[in-house]
């Protein structure tokens, strides 16, 4: 049964129902981690590929009165700021492979980059839409092939998202409607052009690449399995993971159901406030996921996005704890809190879409008046908690207001 919750500015809802009905349930088995090793092999075969760190933050999990804090830090992942090209790289590799009829074994990068695979190819053109991160995938995995992109972003983006994107080399189009519409534009405008659309959401008939990018993403689960067990911390009992389409958290969670079956981790789905789409399809209930128009603002930019994916929804459906709603200011603490670590805690710079995790456990904590949620949510000593910092500060402008001006403060 869902139970709405209006707490310190945040609403969330827990799906009491998910464990109950877990094995009327089919876990995504092509997230599952017996299929992780192609993908692994593939990461690892581009140039700087290096696991990302896993920071155990001691001193805050003591001052927020939890077990553990792990935050798998995704800010220099390839050196591009964010987790996002983990997808974006094996899609095109993929799609590359498929095209010259290459097993998975023979899928190196090397290869795919050498001379022999381009004139086999001929030109592409990749193309995508994106608030800045995935787009910057796709255009760096381009450069590295030899090959074109054209990423399209939506209004009102920061001028160093698009400037990262066109120092690739791709031709960036900022157009003046919000992402789900800039996707729309993108898809017309690679069937009219001929490009190949690198897309990390599905739509009817456009199924392929959004899997595969999401597979791209379990590389990065298989790491924080390896970096558990290989520095003997306790298993997560809780995980934060925050949406704009979905295909991300729910590529995480179906890695974790695959794998600890009825034991997965109590899942959390986090959302900016004028783009809780996946909210609002967990309080519409079972059915069909919800779309939220307008213009989606929030400083969140990697989160906003109004329409869930096809494919992600029903994994979040199935599998999901609970959905927390998070103004703007959740994510700005969360900054703070990581630039600014308790004694020997590691620091982590976060951008808006990567911090929203720890700015939220540290208000569920901290203020009296989320006691009664945080108790709802299982926080307690004994929790163990994993967040994703999926971004670095990709938007320096805005990370340093945050940082030296105080900008949006709680209320
Ligand atoms: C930094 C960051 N975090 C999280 C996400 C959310 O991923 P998804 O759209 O798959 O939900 C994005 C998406 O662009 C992102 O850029």
């Amino acid at each position: 049964m869902n139970a709405m919750i209006k707490k310190c500015g945040l609403r969330a809802i827990i799906n009491t129902d998910v464990r109950k009905k877990f094995r009327e349930k089919q876990p995504p088995t092509f997230l599952h981690p017996a299929k992780v090793e192609p993908v692994k092999d593939f990461h690892q075969s581009l140039p700087g590929y290096k696991p990302t760190p896993l920071v155990s933050l001691a001193n805050l999990s003591r001052e927020l009165g939890v077990g553990n804090i792990y935050v798998k830090d995704e800010s220099d992942r390839f050196g591009l700021n964010a987790f996002k090209v983990l997808g974006s790289s094996y899609a095109m590799g993929k799609f590359i492979g498929q095209r010259l009829g290459l097993a998975d074994g023979e899928l190196t990068f090397d290869y795919l980059c050498s001379g022999e695979v381009r004139k086999r190819l001929g030109g592409i053109t990749f193309a995508t839409a994106t608030d800045g991160n995935h787009g910057r995938g796709v255009a760096w995995t381009a450069q590295q092939l030899g090959q074109e992109a054209v990423v399209y972003l939506p209004k009102g983006v920061a001028r160093r998202r698009v400037e990262a994107i066109e120092e690739t080399g791709a031709k960036a189009v900022v157009t003046d409607v919000n992402y789900d519409d800039t996707v729309r534009l993108v898809v017309k405008a690679a069937e009219d052009k001929g490009w190949q659309l690198i897309q990390d959401t599905a739509y009817e008939g456009y199924e392929r690449i959004p899997r595969w990018i999401m597979q791209g993403y379990t590389t990065m689960a298989a790491e924080i399995e390896e970096q558990l067990e290989d520095n003997a911390l306790p298993r997560p009992s809780h995980v934060f993971l925050q949406a704009g389409v979905g295909s991300f958290a729910s590529t995480l969670l179906g890695y974790f159901v695959n794998k600890d079956k009825e034991d997965y981790p109590f899942t959390v789905i986090m959302e900016p406030e004028k783009a809780a789409c996946i909210f609002a399809s967990a309080q519409a209930g079972e059915g069909e996921p919800q779309r939220v128009t307008g213009d989606l603002a929030t400083i969140m930019a990697g989160l906003s996005c109004g329409e869930p994916s096809p494919i992600a929804w029903p994994i979040l459906r199935s599998f999901a704890d609970g959905y927390v709603v998070c103004p703007d200011y959740v994510a700005a603490r969360g900054i703070r809190i990581l630039a600014n670590p308790l004694g020997d805690d590691g620091k982590v710079v976060a951008g808006e879409s990567g911090s929203v995790g720890i700015g939220l456990l540290s208000l569920l904590s901290l203020e009296k008046e989320c006691a009664e949620l945080k108790g709802k949510l299982g926080l307690n000593e004994d929790a163990n908690i994993l967040i994703i910092n999926t971004e670095g500060a990709t938007d320096p402008v805005n990370y340093r207001r945050i940082l030296w001006d105080g900008r949006y403060p709680l209320p």
